[in-house]
């Protein structure tokens, strides 16, 4: 399905923002209003009915399908059964999921890479380098390669390293679990926290920055993923749990990182993304005693659609084509 909303306007996409932006998840002034708003509940419905009307006929169009040898997703092979009316109405409902959690997380992680990588031009330099070994020079042919030859992507270690790097530092999401009985915490002192009753929150963000776990770990240090067992920059076994662990872990963690790679080789070599937080400061004038950095770092995580994923003010920078 593609929805060219880059380039024109999307029913579907607009629908879908303005769903999140009606997510509430804290106690912060926007959240209060969404969650008390004496309309929302017809906004979300007029929403869901929009994005409803374009996805049911594009599922039924797809169980009609009767050659399943060429299906490539997971949406083609499933059988439609004719017994089951609640069918349509559940794939729709997954496909939704799909889009709505898919959406932050991605976006502010691609944002995330390049004001990384505007931040620490050797790393960028060695970025383009591989890209350049593993597709070619010829910029208009990478894709076609990846296309082509999807195994390319396995052959870029520093591409990767790069990806779990800014994911360490800039994670985007976390999860909560309910406490039952049972299932206490053990701190270090070796007390108990019974947790029946509570919401148990997993904030990989915070610990992703826990300098115990992670030598130097304010810093952006890709090649602590490409050093071998024993080197103190090896990531503790783990620690790094940007899609958590477990059975309802990310479904989406393998598409994303791929993903991930895709959208590297395809503009790392085209475009210089600088961020430019001081001219936006000046324009907006916010002054420098403001509260403009957090240990040093312009960019740092914002409260997005409904996490701490986007960078402040959604990284003001100039791009500029190389
Ligand atoms: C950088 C990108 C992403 C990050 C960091 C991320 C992170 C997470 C996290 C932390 C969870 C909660 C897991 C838990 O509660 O144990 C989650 C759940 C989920 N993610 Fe992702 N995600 C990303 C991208 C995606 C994408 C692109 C998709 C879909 C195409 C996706 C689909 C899902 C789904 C469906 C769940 C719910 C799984 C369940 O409850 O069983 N995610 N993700």
């Amino acid at each position: 399905m593609k929805f060219k909303s880059q380039t024109e306007p999307s029913e579907f996409i607009d629908a879908l923002l303005d769903q999140l932006s009606w997510m509430y998840a804290v106690a912060l002034p926007t959240h209060v209003v969404a969650a008390f708003h004496p309309f929302r509940s017809w906004y979300v419905w007029r929403n869901n009915q929009k994005m409803e009307k374009l996805l049911r006929p594009k599922i039924q169009e797809r169980f009609a399908m009767k050659n399943l040898s060429s299906a490539k997703t997971v949406l083609e092979h499933i059988e439609p059964d004719s017994s089951n009316p609640k069918q349509l109405e559940a794939v729709s409902g997954h496909l939704k999921t799909m889009m709505a959690i898919g959406y932050d997380t991605t976006s502010s992680t691609m944002t995330y890479i390049f004001y990384c990588l505007s931040k620490n031009p050797t790393a960028l330099r060695k970025v383009r380098l591989e890209l350049d070994e593993v597709l070619g020079t010829d910029l208009t042919k990478a894709a076609n390669t990846i296309r082509e030859s999807p195994k390319v992507l396995n052959e870029m270690p520093w591409v990767s390293a790069i990806i779990k790097e800014t994911l360490r530092l800039y994670t985007p999401g976390g999860t909560v679990r309910q406490g039952i009985s049972g299932f206490d915490l053990v701190d270090a002192a070796g007390r108990l926290f019974p947790t029946e009753g509570c919401y148990v929150s997993d904030n990989p963000g915070v610990y992703h920055r826990d300098p115990q776990l992670w030598p130097r770990a304010n810093e952006f240090l890709p090649e602590r993923w490409l050093v071998a067992p024993g080197d103190e920059l090896f990531p503790p076994a783990g620690a790094f749990r940007p899609f958590v662990a477990g059975p309802r872990n990310c479904i989406g963690q393998e598409f994303v990182q791929e993903e991930l790679k895709i959208f590297l080789a395809l503009t790392a070599r085209e475009f210089d993304v600088k961020a430019c937080y001081d001219e936006w400061d000046q324009m907006h004038g916010i002054s420098p005693d403001k509260f403009t950095d957090f240990m040093g770092d312009r960019g740092y995580q914002i409260l997005g659609s409904c996490h701490l994923d986007s960078p402040r003010e959604r990284l003001p920078c100039r791009i500029t084509v190389r």
